[in-house]
């Protein structure tokens, strides 16, 4: 390794030591013939004192350049410490510094923590945009959740599953497919890998997940929409019912936010969120979430979604009712909902399906799916769907098939209400939308 610490780590216990530090030029302040340096690196700021004699020699260095310093710790005067609380109790008087990259300037965006700079700019500039606190946190905690999503899962004795991303044709009806072309064959980039965990459920596998990418040729301009995105899916055997489906929702979020709050307290403040964990999570059925969004003036009519204001409208009034930043929505119209849906013996208008709300914003769509060949295939007629276009879907039904159900859950738009970033393009390193393909 280059350094001996990172620049996070060093406190008066190392008062005295010679270190060496490696990071990027965050604030260069020559001031007379002394000047002080903030060296960064991913784990905080250090500050280094400079003699006359490196002041002047790298007086011209420019902001994100990348240096090494050798130098040893002081404690800092206690009035100082007050001052800068960032840098610690400690600075390193450098010896030697090293310039190991000098950056170019001007710099194409504005790396300060209120920057000005806009957000196509930033994206642009990704990899400059991550050197802001704030953004770099947003992707710590996403990196957090990824790995406590495992965690659950496994614990739950869910089985990860991988499923092709390369397909011939998705039964996500509506979402509209990326078409491909496979050596002369017609293909599509999966839109869900809602036939393969049912598949894996039918199997013998019983629980499955797959934390993967889903891709959606949709041309939303919206804050809430990929065109790539990375889904959070899980299906399960032997329910008795969608119910069954939304305890384990309710679980995962429940045990997310409490390891959350403890794993990302730092990063947490940095990025200026307090996370609640949720109550009971109310299950509202439609007749009721019509009324209640009537009652402020929203009327939906019959056989219509949520749009997206009534969804708002809905997150603020189950936070003032229920104090829950969460709400199940249950009961959508069979016109509304895809064929695999299983509807009500006593009502074929409405499926046992649900929605997850989280502060306003969908964040899931799950059900309990229909396995019984016989109606599935009636359903399919009464969508117009060719279930012989999608041979090997039926055959799971055929040989001893469980009931079951399952989620699809976005993990972009769970960090971005999570964190109320206000754009789904905040919460993911790399958007793809009708207009993004690069960087
Ligand atoms: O609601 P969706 O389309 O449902 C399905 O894919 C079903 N197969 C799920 C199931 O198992 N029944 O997508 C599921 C979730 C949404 O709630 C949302 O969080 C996310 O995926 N999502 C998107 N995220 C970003 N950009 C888009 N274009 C998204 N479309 C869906
Ligand atoms: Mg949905």
């Amino acid at each position: 390794m280059l350094t001996t610490h990172n620049c996070g780590e060093l406190t008066s216990k190392e008062a005295g030591t010679k270190v060496t530090l490696c990071g990027w030029v965050d604030t260069l302040r020559i001031q007379g013939k002394i000047g002080f340096l903030l060296l960064r690196d991913r784990y905080g700021i250090t500050q280094v004192f400079l003699n006359p004699e490196l002041s002047k020699e790298i007086a011209t260095l420019p902001k994100e350049s990348v240096v090494v310093i050798e130098g040893e710790v002081k404690k800092r005067p206690a009035n100082q410490v007050k001052k800068e609380m960032s840098t610690g109790e400690i600075e390193v008087s450098a010896t030697t510094i090293d310039i190991i990259s000098r950056s170019e300037t001007p710099l194409p965006i504005e790396i300060t923590e209120e920057t000005t700079t806009h957000i196509d700019k930033r994206l642009d500039y990704r990899f400059l945009d991550l050197r802001r606190n704030k953004i770099a946190a947003i992707f710590k905690i996403r990196s957090v959740i990824y790995a406590l999503t495992n965690e659950f899962f496994i614990k739950e004795k869910f089985i990860n599953i991988n499923t092709p991303k390369l397909t011939k044709s998705g039964v996500e009806s509506g979402a509209e497919e990326f078409k491909i072309d496979y050596f002369g064959k017609k293909a599509s980039l999966a839109q869900s890998p809602q036939v393969y965990k049912q598949m894996f459920v039918v199997a013998g596998l019983e629980k499955v997940f797959e934390i993967g990418p889903i891709f959606r040729a949709e041309k939303s301009h919206t804050t809430r929409h990929l065109t790539e995105f990375i889904g959070i899916d899980f299906e399960m055997g032997f329910i008795k019912d969608e119910h069954d489906v939304m305890d384990v929702i309710e679980k995962y979020f429940t045990f997310l936010l409490e390891k959350l709050i403890k794993q990302c307290a730092e990063e947490l403040t940095v990025v200026g969120v307090k996370l609640n964990i949720p109550p009971k999570i109310p299950r509202l059925d439609m007749p009721e979430i019509k009324k209640l969004l009537k009652e402020k003036g929203k009327t939906i009519p019959e056989n219509e979604d949520l749009d997206a204001e009534a969804e708002k409208l809905l997150g603020e009034i189950v936070k003032k009712k229920y104090h829950s930043d969460f709400v199940f929505t249950l009961g959508y119209p069979w016109a509304k909902r895809p064929f695999y849906h299983m509807r009500p013996e006593n009502n074929p208008k409405v499926t046992r399906s649900f929605d997850l709300i989280y502060n306003g914003v969908e964040i899931a769509t799950g059900a309990q799916r229909e396995h019984r060949l016989e109606i599935l295939e009636k359903q399919c007629k009464e969508k117009g769907i060719d279930l012989k276009k999608l041979e090997f879907y039926r055959d799971i039904f055929r040989y001893g098939v469980i009931p079951h159900g399952g989620v699809g859950m976005g993990l972009d738009r769970i960090v971005e209400q999570m964190l109320n970033l206000g754009n789904i393009r905040e919460a993911i390193l790399l958007p793809r939308d009708p207009e993004r393909l690069t960087p």
